[in-house]
């Protein structure tokens, strides 16, 4: 009887694993039965923007976190998928950090071109993993959302693909019942023309606080107000730009900071991470991390070390993306073949602790860029995924980085070389700063 592998979300890792076993299939090998959950009603996952906050039509959390304007806050030449180039894609050299709607008609031309669109259940939510020891069978338990209607199916294997930046963390401070203003948290943020003339606080000093606090500059807020916990970002901003310790109460419109400094503020955002949240599956086999490189119990980053016929994809904390996510689907997929074989529980778990320790060595961010490729290495270099150019997507990590140093407002006006190609891309026509159309048609206009 032909097994069966379900595989929940369609985003870019869940849409990594159809396109690996499509792949295996158009070269005649024999592929198990793919069934694929998405509750959304398109595929793409957080690059599927939409004005929806909190809950969606169907009453559940809402997933996309990202926002008008978004452009990415990484070269694509870091993710640029290993079987299918933006030349390829595009037709053309194309500029090196593409706003959202650019990437989603990328991320959406190789599953178009795999035809693997009929693999996807739409509407449909997984509400349930668990599995049977006995058996050996997973059950998982989908609700379907158009037709109210709940329905369970048994599966060899489950590959979780349900990502991990939509459920917010959400910290509360001393007098926010009091705050006379929108308090918000990245998740829900949609428009930056909404903060015009405002000033905003932002909590938070990774890439939400940064991207978000930069578009609301360039869209026109009064002022930017940046508390930290750890450290301040550090860049050199605009004048009506700081960075302060972290916030210790808010009274009416006053946050105060632990250093005693005050300022009057007319909405806070949150810009404080996600958590790792699967409520979906049975406690034995849920996923227990922090956002980190090498999170706990999955072997090469993948393999459910409890129950090796579970998968999850793309559970690190990200430098890489869609090439990463790739590499580990095309691996999960040979391991699902019966190509590659895992060894015993302690073994796995003792491999998992060595890469956990060197990750606790890394120095700095581009020590964080280099473990992440090797890991990505070492997971392609098991499979037929197409090699590609591990050093030259580092080097444009390394490059993004120190053009961030130099100018944090213009380091999207660089370009990097492609790790396939080996073509450096294009300036974009317009400077990041001045470029207020995010739209498709405007970023591929040559002029
Ligand atoms: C604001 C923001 C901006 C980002 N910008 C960039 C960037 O510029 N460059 C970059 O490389 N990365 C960026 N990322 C990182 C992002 O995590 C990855 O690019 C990518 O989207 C991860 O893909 P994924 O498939 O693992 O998860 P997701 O994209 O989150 O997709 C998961 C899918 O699973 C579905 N799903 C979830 N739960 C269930 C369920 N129970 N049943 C059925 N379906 C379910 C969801 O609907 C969704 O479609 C950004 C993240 C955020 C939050
Ligand atoms: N344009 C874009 O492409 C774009 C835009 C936004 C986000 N993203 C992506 O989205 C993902 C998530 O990024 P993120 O910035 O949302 O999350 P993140 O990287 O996990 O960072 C979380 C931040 O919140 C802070 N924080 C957490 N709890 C706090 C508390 N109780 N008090 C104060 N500060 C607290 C952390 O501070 P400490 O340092 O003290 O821990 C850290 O600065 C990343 O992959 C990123 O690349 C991309």
């Amino acid at each position: 009887m032909t097994e069966r592998v379900a595989v929940i979300g369609a985003g870019p890792s869940g849409l990594a694993q159809l396109r690996a076993f499509q792949s295996a299939k158009s070269k005649g090998e024999d592929i198990p039965e793919i069934v694929c959950f998405e509750k959304q009603q398109n595929w793409g996952g957080l690059w599927n923007y939409s004005w929806r906050t909190g809950l969606d039509q169907f009453g559940d959390p809402v997933h996309w976190g990202m926002y008008r304007y978004l452009w990415s806050n990484g070269p694509k030449e870091g993710l640029e998928f290993a079987d299918y180039s933006f030349e390829e894609h595009f037709g053309k050299p194309i500029a090196s950090y593409p706003p959202r709607a650019v990437l989603y008609d990328y991320i959406e031309g190789r599953v178009k071109k795999a035809g693997v669109r009929d693999w996807i259940r739409f509407n449909s939510t997984v509400r349930r993993v668990s599995h049977d020891d006995a058996g050996g069978k997973f059950t998982v338990l989908v609700h379907d959302n158009e037709e109210d209607r709940d329905y369970s199916e048994e599966f060899d294997y489950v590959v979780v693909a349900s990502g991990h930046f939509s459920t917010p963390n959400v910290p509360e401070f001393e007098g926010f019942n009091t705050f006379n203003g929108r308090i918000l948290h990245a998740h829900d943020f949609r428009d930056a023309l909404e903060f015009k003339d405002q000033d905003i606080l932002i909590i938070g000093t990774s890439y939400s606080a940064e991207d978000i606090g930069s578009q609301c500059w360039k869209y026109g807020c009064r002022s930017v107000t940046v508390s930290h916990r750890t450290a301040p970002m550090g860049y050199k901003w605009p004048e009506n730009w700081k960075e302060v310790p972290l916030l210790q109460k808010v009274e009416k419109n006053t946050a105060t900071f632990i250093d005693g400094s005050t300022v009057d503020v007319q909405a806070i955002i949150l810009c404080t991470g996600y958590l790792h949240h699967f409520p979906f599956i049975d406690e034995e086999l849920r996923l227990r991390t922090n956002n980190r490189l090498y999170p706990v119990n999955l072997y090469n980053g993948v393999v459910w070390t409890g129950n090796p016929r579970l998968f999850y994809l793309g559970m690190q904390d990200q430098w890489y993306t869609f090439n990463m996510f790739d590499a580990q689907a095309w691996y999960a997929r040979d391991l699902m073949l019966g190509k590659l074989n895992v060894p015993d529980q302690n073994e796995m778990e003792s491999d998992i602790e060595k890469w956990r320790e060197e990750e606790d060595s890394i120095a700095d961010d581009y020590g964080a860029i280099e473990y992440q490729g090797r890991y990505t290495r070492h997971l392609m270099d098991m499979t037929d995924y197409p090699p590609f150019n591990i050093e030259a997507s580092n080097q444009a990590f390394f490059e993004w980085k120190k053009h961030k140093k130099q100018n944090i407002m213009t380091f999207r006006d660089n370009g990097y070389v492609s790790p396939l190609t080996g073509n450096r891309a294009p300036a974009h026509h317009t400077s990041w700063i001045n470029a207020l159309d995010d739209s498709m048609e405007s970023y591929l206009q040559t002029e």
